[in-house]
């Protein structure tokens, strides 16, 4: 069956101008172009790692999110086994590497499916220093990284969470700003469904109101 065009009579919701999906209905394929096209834009975990035999690795995961902030803890999901779990799971180690629009291209070069005695980083022209804190290499041009040590690995179906306690973290001075990240000089770039990306161009500020402002009642 095709998404675009679901079987069965028309439901209210189609009706009213949606498609009705129903996941458990639709192939694997289906239902990853759908999720993948929905929650957007996604941030981009940029992982290097080091091999057991010290082949560095450095590859995109949009699986990814922070968990928590005390303590600070990231997650970035494999869909199944591939060489950034493998070396997770073997050093304890990895680092994410913010993506800002002037790495764009180098990044996608490293989703290439080398084999794992490749160092991706190498095919795209990219130099890795050391990180301060944790057994992985870092991309020396990101404007900054997150050093982190594996926590707890999670499996839910084809996805492997990497669940990662943040050690330490890098900030280029030319994206700080009185104290807090620039969006406007990070430049980051979300991943949006298939090919597409998501570059930030255009900022806008919006402060959260609280209730006394709605004249609500407050959260006790
Ligand atoms: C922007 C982008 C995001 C990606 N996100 C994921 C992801 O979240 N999970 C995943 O398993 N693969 C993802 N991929 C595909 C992996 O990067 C690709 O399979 C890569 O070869 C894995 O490398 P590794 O075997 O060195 O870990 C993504 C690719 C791109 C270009």
């Amino acid at each position: 069956m095709s998404a675009a065009q679901p079987a069965g009579h028309p439901t209210a919701a189609q009706r009213s101008g949606h498609l009705a999906l129903d996941p458990a209905a639709l192939g694997e394929r289906e239902v990853y172009h759908l999720l993948t096209g929905l929650v957007v834009p996604r941030p981009i975990a940029w992982a290097s790692t080091r091999s057991a035999s010290g082949v560095a690795n450095l590859a995109p995961h949009s699986y990814h999110n922070v968990v928590a902030t005390d303590p600070p803890v990231v997650q970035l999901t494999s869909s199944g086994v591939k060489d950034t779990l493998a070396n997770v799971r073997d050093t304890g180690a990895f680092v994410l590497n913010v993506v800002s629009e002037d790495l764009l291209e180098a990044m996608n070069a490293t989703a290439a499916d080398l084999h794992p005695d490749e160092d991706e980083a190498a095919w795209a022209g990219l130099a890795l220093e050391p990180a301060a804190t944790v057994d992985a290499p870092r991309v020396a041009a990101a404007a900054a990284h997150l050093e982190c040590t594996l926590r707890e690995e999670l499996v839910i179906g084809n996805g492997h969470m990497i669940l990662g306690d943040v050690r330490h973290i890098h900030v280029a001075t030319r994206v700080w700003h009185e104290g807090r990240v620039d969006p406007e000089a990070l430049r980051p770039v979300g991943r949006l469904g298939g090919s597409a990306y998501a570059v930030v161009e255009r900022v806008r500020r919006v402060p959260r109101p609280r209730a006394a402002d709605l004249g609500g009642p407050g959260r006790p």
